[in-house]
């Protein structure tokens, strides 16, 4: 019997998340593949390799579980090498396959999020400096305007890139993405050039497309003081947050980039949003030793008794999510969840992370703000880039050898929660029963706390 229900707004979007290189297998003419390939770039030397078999066609089979589990939306990429595998040389089958993907998608009743920038670069574009040239803002574009030329009576939702600052900090601060770099320098360049892309690819769909919304996916993490009460960490904690989760948001809202002590205005950004798409993870603890001040850039930890997936990358923080919620509000757009996910092989948390995480969604929609949709991370394992295959994000298990997709027991909770349109104490109680009480607590009513 169904006790409590929360609710989320008619037409809310329920969907999950992918993208072209995690997903498709062979995309061999851009610069992951190239990078896979060299020794030592990817835990246990993993490759993308045919990942999901997605291009060779599972995109089907897949979708059909995802729209089995009562999904209405679905966001994947399109591939930028694919379409251009040479500068100005267009792959029109290439086209031609998303086309039909697509319209696979809305033949299901999936309404589509497409992103056309996650993380991978054709050959030839990182041949000639990747996102540190500043021709990329014109050829950005031009892909932008051949890719919404094609496929634009399809999709309506846009997103320009994923996470800029995520794609800023692996490539160009840590050095875990190529081109492996750790040049603050040449990051504040790539991030120019990615503002400025951003807002002439956001220019040229709005031309193309009169239905168009335009978003990024943005990729909050919550930084907290590691010691509370600490001036320093304080301070470190607020500047992350400013380096890293309001570098692109300032400027797509001001028309200010500004990034360490480097500043530019980029009047042409401000206003080149219609949603504000949003990623969040998990939250992470930050604390400043004075005698250590190179180490301000380093990642952060997870407090001892935090509950984390098993590979210790994400804790389950929702009030991080929160947080995340509270701030894209501020940004005074329509809110899509553009992602939100934790990699666990045998589902030992995720059932608890999504609904923990989904209730404080629903608190956000009941305060009313403009939340239109969540997609999980994601449909199905796929490969996680630098960490390659030891991270299991999806709500189905890929066995690779096989290509056999292994339902796990969140993929038949989120499906409740997507026929439901909410989150009953029912579904709590059957699939993560050790926060029933945290998330419906027993008593007189305690409202939205
Ligand atoms: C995000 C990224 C996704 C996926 C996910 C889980 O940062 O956009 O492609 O890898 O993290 O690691």
């Amino acid at each position: 019997m169904i006790r409590a229900m929360l609710h989320f707004p008619q037409g809310f979007l329920w969907g999950s998340a992918t993208s072209s290189h995690q997903v498709e297998g062979g995309n061999s003419a851009n610069d992951w593949w190239a990078w896979e390939h060299e020794p030592d770039r990817i835990l246990h030397g993993h490759q993308s390799g045919e990942a999901c078999q997605w291009w060779a066609g599972r995109w089907e089979e897949d979708l059909d579980r995802a729209v089995d589990g009562h999904q209405n939306a679905h966001r994947l990429s399109i591939e930028w090498s694919r379409i251009e595998p040479h500068p100005a040389l267009w792959d029109e089958e290439a086209i031609d396959a998303y086309r039909t993907i697509l319209q696979g998608m809305r033949s299901r009743g999936l309404t589509p999020m497409v992103t056309l920038h996650h993380f991978t670069n054709p050959l030839w574009l990182a041949e000639q400096g990747g996102w540190a040239n500043p021709k990329v803002i014109g050829w950005f574009e031009r892909f932008t305007r051949k890719v919404v030329g094609a496929l634009q009576d399809l999709v309506e939702l846009w997103i320009t890139i994923n996470e800029p600052n995520v794609y800023i900090y692996s490539a160009y601060v840590e050095g875990v993405f190529p081109p492996g770099e750790r040049d603050l320098r040449l990051a504040w360049k790539v991030a120019r050039n990615m503002v400025r892309a951003h807002a002439a690819a956001c220019g040229a769909i709005h031309e193309l497309s009169a239905a168009a919304r335009v978003g990024v996916a943005h990729h909050f993490r919550d930084f907290s003081p590691l010691r509370p009460g600490n001036p320093l960490d304080h301070g470190l904690a607020a500047f992350r947050h400013s380096t890293f989760n309001e570098l692109f948001p300032r400027a797509l809202r001001e028309g200010r980039l500004r990034f360490l002590h480097w500043r530019e205005q980029v009047p042409e950004a401000r206003g080149t949003q219609d949603f504000f798409g949003l990623n969040y993870y998990t939250r992470e603890r930050v604390g400043l030793d004075p005698w250590r001040p190179g180490d301000i850039l380093r990642p952060g930890d997870y407090p001892e008794q935090a509950d984390v997936s098993p590979t210790g990358f994400i804790a389950n923080e929702p009030e991080g999510f929160w947080e995340a919620l509270r701030w894209a509000h501020r940004q005074d757009l329509p809110i899509y969840i553009t992602e939100n996910g934790v990699e666990d092989p045998s589902d030992q948390i995720r059932s608890r992370y999504l609904v923990c995480h989904l209730r404080e969604l629903w608190k956000a929609a009941n305060y009313n703000w403009r939340i239109w949709g969540y997609f999980h991370w994601s449909l199905v394992d796929n490969f996680e880039w630098e960490r390659g295959w030891t991270q299991r994000f999806g709500l189905w298990g890929l066995e690779r050898e096989t290509q056999r997709r292994v339902k796990r027991p969140a993929a038949d909770l989120y499906a409740e929660i997507c026929q439901a349109n909410g989150l009953s104490s029912e579904s709590v109680s059957r699939y993560a029963p050790e926060i029933l009480e945290a998330l419906f607590p027993p008593g007189p009513p305690t409202i939205l706390e």
